[in-house]
């Protein structure tokens, strides 16, 4: 098969099909079995060019570490959304500079369409970071790669997404790559933020699933639960936030009514939605799932960069 991320920009998870995403897989698999040596050759010489317009932890941090381990340098931008980059001339005028500099773009943005946008100026590829209340496609590619490697297959699985279905950018992007394993999903949310009505209606045609409002309903069910944080910024009103808030918390007590194997997955930062008392459980994967993150990212840079590998 030929490498289908070769130049190409990573924008959508669904501009990706599902032999991309296991061609992906495979290479994240080969890179854990590479001597260091071979390791830094893969992005040797090249550069990643990190712009980050809203706050990052992982993303960021993840991607420069991915580069790093790949033998690649990083530079970066780390700028309040308050600067006067919220002009898109501006953010094409940082672009073309940007990408002067660099092989790959990675652009986090609170605006929905902002990596569409660079992708279209730009002429190095870009990665969408997380694109306002839109997409954040590689949290997607990594997500499913832990599935694959904690349960050992993507295929026929339950799955429940919990949390703020609205407003977290990672749930669309997981959907519509979820969509080509034959999942069965369950949404469980408060009913002011379940998925938005037009992925709704798109989903409808290419996944299995059901809303519910309590996850009790449904926890003896499942395979595997992707737990979300309420996206306090992105809410219009506070006063919505505080209806909301603690409205779904998972606890040991929760866990034991679910099957041995249940896997907890969460794209993190978490708030006040899992209890400590999980991370000491065998569930919990949302750490060993950042640490993956590194490892999908790395591999993506390296088809990005190589057409052959
Ligand atoms: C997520 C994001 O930025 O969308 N974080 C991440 O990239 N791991 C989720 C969130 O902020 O809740």
């Amino acid at each position: 098969m030929i490498n289908p991320f070769y130049g190409r920009d990573i924008i959508s998870i669904r501009d990706f099909s599902k032999l991309d995403l296991e061609y992906l897989f495979k290479m994240s698999d080969n890179i854990q079995k590479l001597s260091p040596m071979k390791l830094k050759e893969l992005a040797s010489g090249k550069l990643l060019g990190t712009l980050f317009f809203e706050p990052s932890t992982r993303t960021r941090l993840s991607f420069e570490a991915a580069m790093q381990s790949i033998g690649g340098g990083t530079v970066s931008i780390i700028e309040a959304r308050t600067s006067s980059i919220e002009k898109g001339e501006n953010l094409n005028d940082t672009i073309r500079t940007v990408e002067s500099y660099v092989d790959i773009l990675v652009l986090r943005h609170h605006m929905e369409g902002a990596a569409r946008f660079a992708a279209q100026i730009a002429e190095k590829p870009v990665i969408n970071g997380g694109s306002g209340i839109e997409e954040h496609p590689t949290q997607a590619m990594l997500d499913i790669y832990t599935i694959l490697k904690e349960r050992g297959r993507i295929t026929n699985l339950k799955i429940a997404v919990i949390g703020d279905l609205k407003y977290g950018r990672t749930v669309y992007s997981l959907l519509y790559g979820l969509a080509h394993f034959n999942p069965k999903i369950f949404l469980v949310s408060p009913p002011d933020l379940k998925v938005r009505d037009e992925a709704l209606i798109d989903l409808e045609e290419k996944v299995k699933f059901s809303l519910h409002e309590n996850i009790e309903e449904i926890i003896e069910e499942v395979d595997a639960i992707y737990v979300t944080r309420i996206q306090k910024e992105r809410l219009p009103d506070p006063l919505e936030y505080e209806k909301v808030k603690g409205s779904y918390v998972i606890d040991n007590k929760l866990l034991s009514k679910g099957r041995d194997d249940l896997i907890i997955l969460h794209p993190l930062p978490r708030t006040t939605e899992i209890r400590p008392e999980v991370d000491k459980t065998p569930n919990a994967k949302y750490f060993i799932q950042a640490h993956y993150g590194k490892i999908v990212r790395a591999a993506l840079i390296s088809l990005m960069l190589n057409e052959k590998n």
